[in-house]
This record gives C-alpha cells, structure tokens and sequence, in this order.
C-alpha cells in the first residue's frame, strides 16, 4: 500500500473505525468519531466534532468549531443523564455502574452531508439532518432540519436566505454532479463561469440536444412512439 495522502494535524482524535476517501484534510484538535466517512477533497477545521455515524461527502468545507450530527438526551425521562441508558460512557464508580440497570434509549446518531457543501465556523448540525449537495452553512447557524441543493440557511434556527443559483442551473449541476469525477477532468474548467462551467463539463449539452430534438417531434408521432415505449418497460 502507499503512503497516505491525507493530512491529518496534531491533536486530532480520529477514531479507527472512521472511513476517509483519500486525499482528506483534518485540522487540529478535531475530533471524527466511530463509522463516519469523509469523502475524497473534503476538509475538517480546527476543533470540530464529527460525530457518530455522519456521512460527508466530497469537496466540502468545513469550518472551525463545529458540531455535525449531534445526539439528543431523552427530555420527557426523569433526567436527561445517560445515567439511565448509556452510564459506562461517561462514568466509573464502581461497584454501582458496572450492575446499574439501564433503560433503552432508540438515539439518531449521525446526519448526511452531500458533496459540496460549505460549512462556516460554529455551526451545530442536529443529528438525522441532511444537508444536500452544493448547500452553505452559514457562520454561527443551527441546523435542525434538512437543508436543499445549493441552498444558502442561517441563523438560530438556520433558515433559507437564498439559492447559490437559479432552479435550472442547479438542476444542471445535479444532473452533473461534477464531484464524482476525477480532479484531473476538473482541470482547465473555467470555475468562475459557471454556465461556460456547466458547457465543459458536457452533461448539460447532451441534455440540451435531447430536449430540442424532443421539442422537433411532432405530436402525432410523440404518441405512438410512447405507446411502443411503454410496452418495453
Ligand atoms: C452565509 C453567508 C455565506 C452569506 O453570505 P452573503 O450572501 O454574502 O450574505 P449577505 O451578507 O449578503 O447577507 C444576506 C442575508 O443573510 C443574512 N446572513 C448572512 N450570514 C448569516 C448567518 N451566518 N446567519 C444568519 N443570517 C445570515 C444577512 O443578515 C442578510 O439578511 P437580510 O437579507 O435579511 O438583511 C455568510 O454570511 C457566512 O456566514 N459565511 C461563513 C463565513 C465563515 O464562517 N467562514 C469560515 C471559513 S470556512
């Protein structure tokens, strides 16, 4: 096997049973928990918390001292202490905790994070959440409910403020979806461009040619032609 290309900073508690696509960036005193994965051009600034189970995907930024994919306690019980469920994690006293009868408690661990997402500094991502392809996160946002593509939320709690794009482009970069491909074919697109972007990458202009030969059938034809269709599926 070779040398890994992943950049892992001092500090960093990075659980082995974390799945990195290589090359993945982690910053400083980050903590990427049990069963996450991180996708390929994805980075992890300082002293952020990926917790169990998350899913991030690739070419995401993501900011300083963030929390994505936290767990909640049980707020209806007598307590909210994971003395009553989950006591070995935090505490020791032993005889008492070893034999302490404990409660199931059904948790959602973890959230989805698309491809292209940008995460500002000090955001808290609730666990459950999914925030899709191409979304931004804005600083100091908390994020209690799924996010669209390329949709630009924040606040307390996150809200819409805008779209990265209008409908037909994000629609166009969804049907691409850029981030599959190696960096190498990335190379030479005018990134700064995006519908010169969108041309290079080829996808839209394939879809473009269908949809003006579509517009040329008359619809005498288009009918029959449905009709044998439908008898193949
Ligand atoms: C979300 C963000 C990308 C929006 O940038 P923008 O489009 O230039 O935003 P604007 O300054 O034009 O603000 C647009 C609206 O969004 C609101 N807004 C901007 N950032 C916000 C945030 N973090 N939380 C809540 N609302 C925010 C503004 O108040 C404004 O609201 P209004 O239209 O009611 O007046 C940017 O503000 C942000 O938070 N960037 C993250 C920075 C960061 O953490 N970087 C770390 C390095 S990775």
């Amino acid at each position: 096997m070779g040398k890994s290309t992943n950049r892992i900073y001092k500090g960093v508690d990075l659980n082995k049973g974390a799945i990195l696509e290589e090359p993945v960036t982690i910053y400083a005193n980050a903590d990427i928990r049990n069963k996450v994965k991180i996708g390929a051009f994805t980075y992890i600034n300082n002293g952020t918390t990926i917790f169990y189970n998350t899913k991030v995907g690739r070419f995401c930024s993501i900011g300083k001292k963030c929390e994505i994919g936290t767990v909640d306690h049980p707020i209806s019980w007598l307590s909210s202490s994971s003395i009553q469920y989950n006591i070995a994690e935090h505490f020791d006293y032993k005889p008492y905790c070893k034999d302490f009868p404990q409660v199931h408690y059904e948790q959602i661990e973890g959230c989805t994070i698309g491809n292209d997402v940008w995460i500002g500094s000090l955001v808290v991502i609730k666990s459950g959440v999914t925030i899709s392809d191409g979304a931004v996160i804005g600083a100091n946002s908390i994020v209690v409910k799924d996010v669209p593509p390329f949709a630009i939320v924040g606040g307390v709690p996150a809200k819409l403020i805008r779209y990265r794009f209008n409908k037909e482009t994000i629609e166009k970069l969804l049907d691409i979806k850029w981030w599959n491909r190696d960096l190498e074919d990335l190379a030479g697109i005018e990134f700064n461009n995006i519908n010169r972007a969108i041309e290079q990458l080829g996808g839209v202009k394939k879809k473009d040619k269908l949809e003006a030969i579509r517009k040329r059938i008359p619809k005498s034809i288009k009918k029959p032609i449905k009709k044998i269709l439908k008898k193949f599926k």
